[in-house]
C-alpha cells in the first residue's frame, strides 16, 4: 500500500516517520526497563527496601512505562497493517514483540497491586518476586528489537 506509491512519495515518507517513531519509542521503554532492572533487582530484599522499590517501580510505570509500551503497541500494529501480509520472519518479530508488550502490561497490573499491598509484608514479598519474574519475558523484547534492527539495517 503505502510503500508503492511511486509518483509522489508521500506514503513512503508517512511511514519512514513513523518507523522512526516506533524505533525512538522503543529506545525509550528499553532505557525504561534497565531502570527498573535496577529498582528491582539492587539492593536488600528486606521489608523496608520492598515497600521503597513498590513505590518506586509504580511511579515509574504510571508515569513513563504505560504510556510509553502502549505508543509501542499503537505504531507497531499500524505498520503491521501497513504491510499486511506479514512476512514470515517479521510474523515472528511482530509475535515476539507482542509477547514482550502483554508480559509488561501483566507487570504493571502486579506493579499496581503491589503498591497497594505494601502494609502486607507477605503479599509485598510474594508480588515482588512474580514482578521480578517476568523478567523471563525480556529475551522476547530484544528478538524483537533484533529482527527489526536487522531490516532496518538491509
Ligand atoms: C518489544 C517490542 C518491539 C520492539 C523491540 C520492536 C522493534 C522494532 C524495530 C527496531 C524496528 C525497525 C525500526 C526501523 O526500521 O527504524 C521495528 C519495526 C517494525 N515493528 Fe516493531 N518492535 C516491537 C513491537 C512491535 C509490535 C508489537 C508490532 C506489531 C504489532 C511491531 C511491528 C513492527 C513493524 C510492522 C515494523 C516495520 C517493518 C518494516 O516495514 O520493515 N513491533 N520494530
Amino acid at each position: 500500500m503505502p510503500a508503492t506509491d511511486g509518483n509522489t512519495g508521500t506514503e513512503v515518507k508517512e511511514t519512514m516517520s513513523l518507523l522512526k517513531i516506533h524505533l525512538i519509542l522503543v529506545c525509550i521503554w528499553l532505557g525504561l526497563v534497565l531502570v527498573e532492572t535496577v529498582i528491582e533487582f539492587a539492593g536488600p530484599h528486606s521489608n523496608e527496601n520492598l515497600q521503597r522499590v513498590a513505590r518506586y517501580h509504580s511511579l515509574v510505570d504510571g508515569l513513563f512505562e504505560l504510556p510509553i509500551v502502549l505508543a509501542v503497541l499503537g505504531t507497531g500494529v499500524t505498520l503491521a497493517w501497513r504491510i499486511w501480509p506479514l512476512e514470515n520472519l517479521m510474523l515472528v518479530k511482530v509475535t515476539a514483540g507482542l509477547i514482550a508488550i502483554a508480559a509488561n502490561l501483566y507487570c504493571a497490573t502486579l506493579v499496581f497491586v503491589r503498591r497497594w499491598s505494601v502494609s502486607n509484608e507477605q503479599t509485598l514479598a510474594r508480588l515482588s518476586w512474580h514482578v521480578r519474574f517476568t523478567w523471563i519475558a525480556v529475551p522476547f523484547g530484544l528478538c524483537a528489537l533484533w529482527i527489526g534492527l536487522r531490516r532496518s539495517m538491509g
